[in-house]
């Protein structure tokens, strides 16, 4: 039976608060799947604190590392030991400690160009699924994790795109991006991104008021299409709120 739809958002104190909701809620999600899990990480700062966090004894101990293979959204297209990649942030602060090497899955940038990092990460993603085609009623991810930027993008899903209009491919190039930095980004798809039990969006901060506001009243930004064939959750701090 396909999932039933779901909109949420949950607003709490501050940043502190909104990792810990969010690593309760990893957990939660974890608790409810007795097999392989597949978790869709997002880059940016919005989940740092939550990244420390599962390292964190308390956290990293509840966390059946040989069954959780970690995704990430999107990739900024640079070397994997460049500061601004993405899925090395997320290896540096918990990964690498934690999780078993063939559990991690980053998106490559040793390729020719962000196409090529695409069809590459898009094979992997099916083999990983054992599927050409999403099947509604069997989620790719069981998780994933998402940020909204100052111009109401998404993973590198960027206002009016080609890459978001994507119906076919799970993965796109993304050759320029709208907002710093300013490098060609690899994005999944909003089909992709969608196949998942649930989908959590962290903003936090005063300086995403605007964007928060923008999102209630223009339906067609990047980070409203996005949403889960289940849950889809805006977790939000009392800064970005406002009120
Ligand atoms: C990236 C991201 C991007 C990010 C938003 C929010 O590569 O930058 O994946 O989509 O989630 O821009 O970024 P902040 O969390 O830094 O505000």
């Amino acid at each position: 039976m396909p999932m039933a739809q779901k909109l949420q958002r949950i607003v709490v104190a501050d940043q502190a608060a909104l990792a810990t909701t969010a690593a309760e809620r990893l957990l939660a999600r974890i608790g409810t799947n007795a097999w392989r899990i597949a978790i869709c990480l997002t880059g940016g700062s919005s989940p740092k604190q939550l990244y420390q966090l599962l390292a964190s004894d308390a956290y990293a101990k509840q966390i059946p590392w040989d069954r959780v293979h970690w995704f990430i959204g999107d990739e900024r297209f640079v070397p994997a030991s460049d500061p601004l990649n993405n899925m090395a942030m997320a290896r540096k602060i918990f990964l690498d400690r934690f999780a078993p090497k063939d559990r991690i899955h980053p998106i490559p940038t040793d390729v020719a160009d962000p196409d090529e990092s695409a069809q590459a990460y898009e094979r992997e993603l099916k083999s990983f699924y054992g599927a050409d085609d999403l099947d509604p009623v069997r989620p790719l991810f069981d998780l994933v994790l998402m940020g909204v930027g100052p111009d109401g993008h998404t993973a590198s899903l960027f206002p009016d795109y080609p890459a978001l209009a994507e119906t076919k491919h799970w993965v796109a190039g993304v050759p320029q991006a709208h907002v710093e930095p300013f490098v060609p980004r690899v994005t999944l798809t909003l089909p992709a991104l969608a196949s998942c039990r649930e989908m959590l969006f962290e903003v936090a901060g005063q300086e995403k008021r605007a964007i928060l506001d923008k999102l209630s009243k223009d339906e067609s930004l990047p980070a409203n299409r996005a949403r889960s064939l289940g849950e889809t959750v805006f977790l939000v701090d009392q800064a970005a709120a406002g009120g």
